[in-house]
């Protein structure tokens, strides 16, 4: 299925809805868009626990609908926002109806494979879809690229390496596109050695050194499992084969991606590194937004430095491909492996390199169906947990 952007007419206002929106992506699209009122109107906000936050974006947004996705939080939410004129709700089923509601514009910033309902539910209705949550397009990838082709949705990445990508890839001419090339900061291990990182502790292993992220995207930086990821986001998006997407190492994250065309011709999209120009440009396309991101100064940066990926420091960047070149359910097996064992690794209770033995175990083992159906994605998902659980257990 191959992606083809479609402009549909910017409403005057837009109507906004915001899944994830007390994490740290949820979080900078509610800066930008309290910064232009009158351009946007949220419409429904979502989280899973942090009440606190929720509470204080609606009373500062005031949405027609506010979701808590964990029940046991519903009778708080409802008596924090008694006396308003927004309506409550609680659930997984509930976030869904929140990326169903009356909105042009939605952002799927839920972290994880949980995002997947709400942005399937978003791209249903043809609306244009800001997916950060790339967990949704890794496990589910043909199916969301069928239902947005199908349903007329936009599709606008928010990662900052597709969209930079997307700002430079000419749809028009994709058989002119050589080579994607995505650019990896490296996270805070890219210089230490694997017997450095075998006592890495989750408090050391969330502090990346460019970016400033949610707690599991975090820890996918520092085992790379975050550019698996997004190898296999950009095959999805760009209807890319595996063998055309290359990482380079890149640790001043200002070159956010590449495109190589036929005739040698790179073409990249620079900028300092904060996500809230990739989120911009996913508010305003196909306008630009101004943003209080920082202005790239060249001279006062001085150099910008490359290095070829290490696979043996880092195998979580091999599983990509091998996941990939399984097809089908693999890569949802290896999504689900992964958030299983980053929070073992979060929650202290297994070491940060089995992060990535657990990975390997699950991609080796598990049995790939061809993604035919949801049904078959969710069988799939919870078997690789399962999996993961015990290799965690037995650690
Ligand atoms: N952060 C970045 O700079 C960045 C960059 C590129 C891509 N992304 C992608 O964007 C997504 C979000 O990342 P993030 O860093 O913003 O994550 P985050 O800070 O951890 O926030 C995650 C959001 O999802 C909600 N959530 C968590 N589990 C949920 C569940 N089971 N059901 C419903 N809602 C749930 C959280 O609610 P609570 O706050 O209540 O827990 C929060 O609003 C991820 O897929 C990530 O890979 C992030």
């Amino acid at each position: 299925m191959v992606y083809a952007l479609k402009q549909k007419p910017i409403p005057a206002r837009r109507r906004v809805a915001i899944l994830g929106s007390t994490g740290s992506v949820g979080c900078q699209t509610i800066d930008l868009i309290s910064r232009a009122p009158e351009k946007y109107e949220v419409v429904a906000l979502t989280a899973n626990k942090n009440i606190k936050l929720l509470v204080e974006q609606a009373r500062l947004l005031n949405p027609e609908f506010v979701v808590v996705a964990d029940e046991s939080q519903y009778q708080a939410l409802k008596d924090a926002l008694a006396g308003t004129n927004i309506a409550v709700a609680a659930g997984a089923a509930a976030v869904v109806e929140a990326a169903e509601s009356d909105s042009d514009w939605v952002m799927s910033a839920i972290v994880g494979a949980a995002g997947l309902p709400g942005t399937l539910a978003a791209a249903k209705r043809g609306v244009t879809v800001a997916f950060a949550n790339k967990e949704t397009l890794v496990c589910a990838g043909p199916l969301m690229m069928k239902l947005v082709a199908e349903a007329g949705a936009q599709l606008l990445p928010v990662d900052s390496e597709h969209n930079a990508i997307w700002q430079v890839f000419d749809f028009e001419r994709r058989e002119a596109v050589a080579r994607l090339i995505l650019t990896a900061s490296g996270g805070p291990f890219r210089t230490k050695t694997r017997d450095y990182m075998v006592h890495v502790t989750p408090e050391e292993a969330v502090k990346h050194p460019v970016w400033s992220m949610g707690a599991k995207i975090s820890i996918d930086s520092a085992t790379l499992m975050n550019k698996a990821l997004e190898v296999s986001e950009a095959h999805f998006l760009f209807a890319m084969p595996p063998e055309k997407i290359d990482v380079i190492m890149h640790p001043q994250s200002i070159i956010h991606s590449m495109v190589e065309y036929e005739d040698g011709s790179v073409l990249a999209q620079m900028g300092t590194p904060d996500m809230r120009t990739p989120i911009g440009y996913t508010l305003a396309w196909p306008e630009r937004m101004a943003t209080p991101a920082a202005k790239l100064d060249l001279a006062k940066l001085g150099q910008m430095t490359f290095e070829a990926p290490d696979s043996t420091k880092f195998p979580a960047l091999r599983f990509a491909g091998e996941a990939m070149n399984k097809g089908g359910t693999a890569p949802a097996a290896l999504n689900a492996a992964n958030e299983v064992a980053v929070a073992a690794f979060l929650d202290h209770k297994i070491g940060f390199l089995d992060i990535e033995r657990i990975n390997e175990a699950v991609l080796n083992k598990v049995d790939v169906s061809p993604l035919t159906d949801l049904g078959v994605l969710h069988e799939a998902d919870a078997a690789a947990r399962a999996y993961a659980a015990e290799l965690t257990a037995k650690k």
